[in-house]
């Protein structure tokens, strides 16, 4: 009985001593191992009358379980001290920049669409959003394109199946051709002093390699009284400057026809497109088509509720892949969209690089 007792109170003690999981590991293979001290033990039961083996068996086994349950309690105290000192070593840097294998790219399209954003925001405009599939009404007829005009064969339509409720000219929805139909939703809902620019995806049956069904425009639309034409210039060359990044611009306006604004002009950008594939912007003798503009239209304000008398305004829509295409030197439109990881990560761009109206790219 003192054997037993006094080979617990060791082998307990030395459980209690072990310092590590490797320590404590030695002490039960010395206790409960093949050759361990309770199994040498335990194996001398064979040798015991049967009356003996009945006194001294519970004490064997709980000698046994005594140093089992030793074993398993300080083997979860070692491991929790063992997680506590590494929780306390090891630090999680979370301003660590993600590793780079891992990190996707931000497409061109939602770049170029950032940058957008960021100019005008510098120039004290908001953003208007309108649907892609809209009302033939804000898209062609209430911009003074009314349903027989021939200026909507300008913009080649994906017309939508009438839907219950239509209006009454048989194909009252279309995907918007155009960012254009938004100045309509801003008007109706809003009164001016008006300063939005709206960008966004819009649809025309249209590809080869600078045309696509689906591309984006950026609309812009100021309305608000003694509003002119140096308003829209001065706009559109602070826009070109920050957008293209150079200081020295040169922009032609050249005289156009669109049924919501009168007069209408589109933007060109003096470049040099001397050299093969490279395109430079600010010199040269060639010019770079930017896109359509005017005063807002007399009926356009009148459709949309705005006394026309009282107020003016200037608008332009130009497209966004075609000026992502310009700055970042992309042959072909039809790649933005084939979803290839390649190219993705060729031309795509870190998060967060979008610059302000000070300051370029940081790339
Ligand atoms: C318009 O869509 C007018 N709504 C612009 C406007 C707004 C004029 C406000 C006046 C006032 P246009 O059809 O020219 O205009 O298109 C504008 C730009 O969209 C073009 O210069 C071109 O950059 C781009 N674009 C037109 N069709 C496509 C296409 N299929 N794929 C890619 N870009 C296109």
């Amino acid at each position: 009985m003192t054997d037993i007792a006094q080979l617990q109170s060791e082998i307990l003690a030395a459980v209690a001593g072990a310092a590590d999981e490797a320590a404590l590991e030695t002490v039960r293979v010395g206790a409960l191992g093949k050759k361990g001290s309770v199994s040498a033990l335990l194996a001398t039961m064979g040798g015991l009358s049967p009356d003996e083996r009945k006194v001294q068996g519970p004490k064997f086994n709980g000698l046994k379980d005594a140093v089992t349950e030793a074993i398993a309690a300080r083997k979860i105290q070692l491991t929790d001290a063992a997680l506590d000192t590494r929780l306390a070593s090891e630090r999680l840097d979370v301003t660590l920049p993600v590793r780079p294998e891992n990190s996707g790219t931000v497409h061109p399209i939602s770049q170029v669409l950032e940058e957008v954003i960021a100019i005008f925001a510098d120039l004290g405009f908001g953003v208007a959003e309108g649907p892609d599939v809209e009302y033939d009404d804000y898209n062609f007829t209430k911009l003074n394109i009314p349903p027989d005009h021939p200026a909507r064969q300008m913009q080649d339509t994906f017309y939508v199946a009438p839907q219950k409720g239509d209006k009454a000219d048989g194909a009252s929805h279309v995907l918007r051709t155009h960012t254009s139909p938004v100045q309509v939703r801003t008007m109706l809902n809003t009164k001016p002093p008006i300063r939005v620019i709206s960008p966004g995806r819009t649809y025309r049956v249209d590809s080869d390699a600078t045309h696509s069904p689906m591309f984006h425009q950026v609309e812009a639309l100021v309305v608000d009284e003694g509003i002119h034409l140096g308003h829209l210039k001065w706009t559109v060359e602070q826009f070109c400057k920050a957008f293209f990044e150079i200081d020295q611009i040169e922009l032609r306006a050249r005289p156009s026809f669109f049924p919501f604004t009168e007069p209408s002009l589109e933007w060109d950008m003096r470049c040099d497109r001397s050299v093969p594939g490279k395109i430079t912007f600010g010199s040269g003798n060639d010019w770079l088509e930017l896109g359509g503009s005017g005063m807002v239209h007399r009926k356009v304000l009148e459709n949309c509720g705005i006394d026309s008398k009282k107020y003016q305004g200037f608008a332009f829509g130009f497209g966004l892949d075609r000026m992502a295409m310009l700055k970042y030197g992309m042959p072909d439109i039809r790649s933005f969209f084939e979803s290839d990881l390649r190219w993705l990560k060729h031309y795509g761009f870190a998060a967060l690089d979008i610059p302000t109206l000070d300051g370029g790219l940081s790339r």
